[in-house]
């Protein structure tokens, strides 16, 4: 196949050029140039603006498009038309925040989607409003595409490349050791590692599949304490972990999935404990955890060091939420 990604050059987008180039097909890149690239030298890149030069584009043809910088209907909508006589298929990554309740356990495919609120702009996407546009920009690709469209809507998208911090975080700090807060541990996590989602979306689209698919991991039910135990297994340390209660999280202003990721008040877990029934009967295969902590941790340990990390308490202000967790009532 010859594959067009819009993007690629970040993190999932850029594990979907490596994916497609070891599974033998031809891909194309477009992008504005802004994030530094280093496909390798086989990839073709053509540079334009999704928002307003898509010229590049024009009178080329491609077996499948793979969106994965689409973040508001218009701007999807001018990539899909444009592109809709010039693809046979279009692989849209959209998220699983286009749910319209993020509380209930085990939703699947057919759960009500989120609906932009009537006095939010569909250009702007704010934390508020992301969900409900991914769901719409999932509908104008069905439209410019009618049956010939695979949306995969990831939870957490995890491993070496990610620019977000926030699984991360966790193998991170678990490496420092030390006494370590941490939220319910008996809560469910989901995630899943980029070149596994990468890896699964070749093969769907190698077998010309069609339709909506959750996009998480792993197999079976895993909890926050699972998933640190086995950070700590691999990384060789052994952290004291402090496991703090939602209400003192959220009465200290402990920011959820920011502040500490992977954690999610109640009435918003549900997000991390979707079903995967259909995900798992397309296919769906997932390296083992061991292997997602160690490289992350790993690409994590060899990146020049940013001043502000994106995501994940400060050991200034873990020390102090511990202090007053240590000194409640
Ligand atoms: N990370 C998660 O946990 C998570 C969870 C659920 C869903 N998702 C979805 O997964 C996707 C992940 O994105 P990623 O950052 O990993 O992708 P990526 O493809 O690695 O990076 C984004 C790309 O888009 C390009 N781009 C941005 N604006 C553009 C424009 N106007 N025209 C052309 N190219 C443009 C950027 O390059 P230039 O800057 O050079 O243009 C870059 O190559 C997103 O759709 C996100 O909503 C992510």
């Amino acid at each position: 196949m010859h594959v067009l990604v819009l993007g690629g050059t970040i993190f999932l987008g850029r594990h979907v050029v490596d994916a497609a180039l070891r599974r033998g097909h031809r891909v194309s890149i477009f992008h504005r140039g802004r994030s530094p690239s280093d496909v390798p030298p086989e990839v073709e890149t053509l540079l334009g603006d999704r928002d307003d030069d898509l010229a590049p584009l024009a009178g080329r043809h491609f077996d499948a498009v793979i969106d994965t910088c689409g973040y508001t209907p218009a701007r999807v909508t001018r990539s899909a038309r444009a592109l809709s006589d010039a693809a046979e298929a279009y692989v849209f990554v959209s998220s699983l925040s286009v749910l319209a309740d993020p509380g209930p356990a085990g939703q699947d495919e057919s759960a009500p989607l989120a609906e932009l609120p009537a006095d939010a702009s569909p250009d702007v996407v704010t934390g508020e409003t992301y969900g409900a546009l991914k769901a719409l920009c999932e509908k104008a690709v069905r439209e410019h595409f009618p049956g010939r469209v695979l949306v995969l809507r990831p939870g957490l998208i995890v491993g070496p490349r990610d620019p977000s911090d926030r699984f991360t975080y966790w193998p991170r700090r678990v490496a420092q050791a030390g006494d370590l807060l941490v939220p319910p541990l008996s809560q469910a996590v989901q995630f899943l590692d980029a070149r596994d989602l990468a890896d699964w979306m070749l093969r769907l689209l190698e077998a010309r599949l069609s339709g909506t698919l959750n996009a998480a991991g792993p197999r079976r039910r895993l909890t926050l304490g699972e998933l640190l135990a086995r950070c700590a297994e691999v990384l060789g340390v052994a952290p004291h972990l402090v496991e703090c209660d939602d209400g003192f999280l959220l009465e200290h202003a402990v920011r959820p999935f920011v502040d500490l990721p992977l954690w999610l008040p109640p009435d918003a877990a549900g997000l991390l404990d979707v079903s995967l029934v259909e995900a798992l009967a397309c296919g769906l295969a997932f390296r083992d955890l061991g292997e997602t902590i160690a490289d992350t941790y790993a690409w994590d340990a060899s990146r020049p060091r940013e001043s502000e990390v994106r995501a994940g308490l400060t050991l200034e202000r873990e020390r102090e939420l511990l202090a007053a967790w240590a000194s409640r009532g």
